[in-house]
């Protein structure tokens, strides 16, 4: 969110409004003495992309924060900041108080672009990865932190990576740095989400001159040509073993479910949820986003500079059609798992 073009008259007066939006509850606990995680929280691999074996305990890495790892990183003098002392002093680079988790194609770029509209959320426009397998050996949390965009002090600042959900470590990781943090869960009609991640796939094969391979046989395992395969593309929209496990790390209250499918039809549904589970004031309004006849979405405008933008070209694809015997296989597939998600989050979404 550009700071330096925001609509209010100057800094003074945007200070002076955010003093009375305090949110609550969030980013408050960086450090603790100690942790612990619930005692049935034992780390285990039945799930794919998940990095601990069955027989191992230890082996997983959880770094705790220590000394100055998760401390606002003050900016390098900027420009403009010399006619804003206030500003130099309040601008830094702090650890997120909200991570969206995934899942992947449910619409996760854009409900951060939604929620960069509001004063009080800044939000990282790339993917770190941090907490996941392939990162987090790697990275430190000063270097997580220093990748965060710039805020004030009543901003929250959120980031999203979609291997966070799928990825039972990350919950972990991410309860080591902050057992306080809200999370986002992001879930679309699983069927839906294969033919984005499928059109994903197929796009890229184009990209590199190749005919795309049909979506019967990235799901069919070839040896049994009536079964479906054990292919992520499918998996994935299995969302109640990841669900299970990040419920055993962190409580209800602090996971906010969103439906992927109504972000598309009526965004607003789904940004009120996050101010209100944010506890901040409702900002992001009709008068911020629009219909893109164009794009075929809801797009952008931002309330500083009034700049109409919408979601790049790998966002918003047309999916193709499914035929009615393949769709029928799909939903018979995803009916128990559905079921079971439901029931363990206490909320139906419309798919079944
Ligand atoms: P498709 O490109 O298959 O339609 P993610 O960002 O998690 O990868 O999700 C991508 C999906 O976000 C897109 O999948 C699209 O359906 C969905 N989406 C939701 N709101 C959108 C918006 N306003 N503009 C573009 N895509 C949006």
């Amino acid at each position: 969110m550009s700071l330096q073009s925001h609509s209010l008259q100057s800094w003074s007066d945007l200070l002076d409004r955010w003093v009375n939006f305090e949110p609550k509850q969030v980013g408050s606990k960086y450090f603790q003495s100690e942790f612990s995680f619930p005692e049935d929280t034992i780390p285990r691999s039945h799930f794919p992309r998940q990095s601990i074996k069955d027989t191992g305990r230890a082996t997983i890495m959880i770094r705790k924060p220590k000394g100055i790892d998760l401390d606002p990183k003050p900016l390098p003098i900027i420009k403009g900041v010399k006619d804003d002392p206030a500003r130099a002093v309040l601008l830094a680079r702090r650890p997120p108080g909200c991570i969206l988790l995934g899942f992947g194609k449910c619409g996760t770029s854009a409900l951060l672009e939604f929620l960069d509209l509001h004063p009080n959320i800044v939000t990282l426009d790339w993917e770190t990865d941090y907490f996941c397998d392939r990162m987090y050996p790697k990275y430190d949390l000063q270097w997580y932190v220093k990748k965060m965009p710039p805020s004030l002090p009543h901003q929250i600042t959120v980031e999203k990576s979609p291997c966070y959900i799928v990825e039972h470590d990350a919950h972990l990781r991410m309860r080591a740095m902050n057992s306080s943090l809200k999370l986002m869960v992001l879930v679309r009609d699983p069927i839906v989400r294969v033919l984005s991640e499928y059109g994903h796939y197929s796009a890229t094969e184009r990209y590199w001159g190749r005919i795309p391979t049909p979506l019967i046989d990235r799901i069919t395992a070839k040896s049994k040509e009536e079964e479906f395969n054990e292919a992520q593309l499918l998996k994935i929209g299995n969302y109640f073993p990841h669900f299970e496990h990040l419920l055993n790390v962190f409580p209800r209250t602090q996971i906010l479910v969103l439906d992927g499918d109504l972000l598309i039809t009526d965004p607003l549904s789904q940004t009120r949820k996050v101010e209100d589970f944010l506890s901040l004031p409702h900002q992001i309004t009709e008068e911020h986003i629009y219909f893109d006849k164009d794009k075929g979405f809801y797009c952008m405008i931002s309330p500083e500079t009034g700049e109409r933008k919408c979601l790049g070209k790998s966002k918003g694809r047309q999916h193709d059609n499914l035929d009615d015997a393949l769709k029928a296989k799909l939903s018979d597939f995803y009916r128990p798992y559905n079921k079971k998600l439901f029931e363990l989050l206490g909320e139906k979404f419309d798919w079944l």
